[in-house]
């Protein structure tokens, strides 16, 4: 019988897709999926480190693993990804995990054979984490979740610091994939049947700055993408206000396969609490470069990211938050208490927001968020949209799932074949986070 693996993936679209290339390095070695993870002879956490609840989850998850381990001795228990990267958590996973048999890091990722294979030949734990990657690593392997939709990395790191935020320090320096990769990939994916790349960075419109030639740049590159025969839709996630430049509005203007979603992270709406975090602009700043885009594109979904409780913030500052919100009306927001992270500058910053102060800010937030986020969706009521079918609801399997140009879920009746066609439907009902339509017919 084949070997079997499983993967557990903790954080954002980047460790879902480094997952990936786990999953797909160990399909190059034999290994096949399991079902589940207790037919798995590998089990592999790739981990997070961006709050504190990825990390208690991890322990506990790996924790409750020391008895199938005492009686499978030939279980191979392996972690990686970004949490290894920060400093003093291989020595808390030795010390407190100690039937961990493998540790591995976000720069070695394309070494893991080589590591499964010392573990194989009897020497645990092996531990191998790099504190930088000197290059990219092209061609690893790639088992992708979906045929119809992919990931594709087109730079790695961060050089922001923002002064709350891991990111920097667990997948080091901002580096650019070479345009020739990237677009090489997305060709490949299409030709095979591909509908959709979603492009991938912590910073994507940083995209080119360190490549030699000054000659790209993250607007130049979604049109190339765009330009890529075959494929229907092209995302990207995430960008950064402050690296804005006019070529990426345009491409995502002039683009026809760029679709009109933009994340656009604004963690506060104070000033001096933006100033506090590193952001590199103002409230206001932010609001006049959502205008500019939304005069560009006038049906844009525009999402974001929110911090409550950042160190120093006062009632006041979090007034302010609130204010941007009702000024810019987001389709979605993602809101986070802030979390101190060991080694970033705000953990040495003075007033931290007691608990319950954040719990009472965010969970007002989050009112304000859903309320516009409802009204935001019940504006579309009516009208009809371009979905791309993605298959059966997972919700309700008698429904198929799909989702429009602007990145909404929309669900509605049909057969299980439409899956990877574009399909017109016209929305009957909305949700805060869903839709629901019917397909129009195309007589
Ligand atoms: N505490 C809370 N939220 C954080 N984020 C990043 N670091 C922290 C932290 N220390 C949030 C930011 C970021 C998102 C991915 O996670 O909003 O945009
Ligand atoms: Fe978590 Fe950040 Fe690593 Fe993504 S890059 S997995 S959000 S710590």
């Amino acid at each position: 019988m084949p070997l079997r693996y499983h993967i557990v993936t903790f954080g954002c679209q980047m460790n879902v897709h480094d997952s990936e290339k786990m999953a797909g390095m160990l399909e190059a070695m034999g290994y096949s999926p399991a079902p589940d993870a207790e037919s798995a002879d590998i089990l592999l956490f790739n981990t997070c480190s961006v709050r504190e609840n990825p990390e208690r989850r991890l322990f506990g998850q790996v924790g409750v693993l020391a008895r199938r381990k005492a009686q499978n001795p030939r279980l191979i228990i392996g972690i990686g990804g970004c949490m290894m990267q920060q400093p003093g958590e291989v020595e808390k996973v030795k010390n407190e995990l100690p039937w961990v048999d493998l540790v591995f890091g976000t720069h070695n990722l394309h070494r893991l054979p080589e590591l499964i294979r010392r573990v194989q030949a009897g020497e645990r734990p092996v531990i191998e984490v790099w504190q930088d990657s000197p290059e990219i690593v092209e061609n690893i392997p790639v088992h992708r979740q979906s045929s119809l939709s992919a990931f594709v990395d087109i730079i790695y790191g961060c050089n922001k610091f923002c002064t709350y935020c891991i990111v920097p320090f667990t997948r080091g320096r901002e580096k650019s994939r070479r345009p020739e990769e990237i677009l090489a990939e997305v060709r490949e994916f299409a030709a095979r049947g591909g509908r959709e790349v979603t492009l991938l960075g912590q910073n994507v419109n940083a995209y080119g700055k360190d490549l030699p030639g000054g000659q790209w740049d993250f607007g130049r590159l979604l049109l190339a993408v765009n330009d890529v025969e075959g494929l229907y839709r092209v995302r990207f996630t995430t960008s950064h206000p402050a690296d804005v430049q006019e070529s990426m509005i345009t491409a995502m203007r002039d683009g026809e396969k760029i679709c009109e979603h933009l994340h656009l992270p604004v963690q506060s709406g104070s000033d001096r609490v933006l100033r506090r975090m590193g952001r590199r602009y103002t409230a206001d700043q932010y609001r006049a470069l959502v205008e500019r885009f939304r005069e560009a594109i006038p049906d844009l979904t525009l999402t974001t990211d929110i911090i409550v409780g950042f160190p120093g913030e006062t009632e006041e500052d979090f007034a302010a938050t609130l204010r941007l919100v009702e000024d810019v009306r987001y389709d979605a927001a993602y809101t986070f208490i802030y979390s101190p992270r060991t080694g970033t500058a705000a953990t040495r910053l003075r007033d931290h927001v007691p608990e319950p102060v954040k719990k009472e800010r965010i969970y007002r937030l989050i009112q304000v968020v859903e309320r516009i986020a409802q009204e935001k969706n019940d504006a579309l009521v009516g009208s009809r949209q371009e979905v791309l079918v993605e298959g059966p609801s997972q919700h309700d399997p008698a429904m198929l799932a799909g989702r429009t140009r602007g990145n909404k879920l929309v669900h509605f009746p049909g057969p299980a074949q439409w899956a990877g066609n574009l399909k017109t439907v016209q929305i009957r009902e909305a949700h805060a986070h869903t839709l629901y339509g019917d397909v129009v017919s195309h007589a």
